[in-house]
């Protein structure tokens, strides 16, 4: 049988702090809450899944050049390197698999400087403003592309 493939999801910057970072605008679940909810999903759905984090966007750029072979697709928020990272942009389409944007906030309501996004015209599509929700609706749309 075809070995399955599996999803990578990656976050970005001051994830980490989720939980008590502007609890108004991200809600109170903490990353590993969120984590906790986006590993039952993934278990309903029978997929497996790599979940991570980093506030480097090298780092970040290195999991995504080194994701194909391991996963068939991403969903990634790329907090603020959204609005800042070609690098993310550019590795996302050298990869060469699909992935899906998301975010908590509704980027296109806030600041405006947050209504661009570098990452978008390399993803597949974009979720955003659902909290929690955005991850869970990423996941089932990056299945949909495996
Ligand atoms: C975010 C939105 C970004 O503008 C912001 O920098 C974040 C989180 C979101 O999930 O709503 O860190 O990606």
């Amino acid at each position: 049988m075809a070995k399955k493939k599996k999803v990578l999801v990656l976050n970005g910057p001051n994830l980490n702090l989720l939980g008590k970072r502007q609890p108004e605008i991200y809600g109170r679940l903490t990353l590993d809450q969120i984590n906790k909810k986006i590993h039952a999903l993934a278990k309903e759905l029978r997929v497996e899944i790599d979940i991570r984090q980093s506030n480097s966007e090298g780092e970040l750029v290195d999991w995504i050049q080194a994701a194909p072979g391991n996963f068939g697709a991403i969903v990634i928020n790329p907090a603020a390197y959204t609005h800042s990272s070609v690098a993310i942009r550019d590795a996302i389409i050298a990869a060469g698999i699909p992935a899906v944007e998301v975010h908590m906030s509704n980027i296109y309501k806030r600041e405006e400087f947050r209504r661009h996004s570098y990452v978008a015209g390399a993803a597949v599509g974009q979720i955003a403003g659902f909290g929690v929700e955005s991850y869970l609706l990423g996941l089932r749309a990056a299945v949909r592309q495996l």
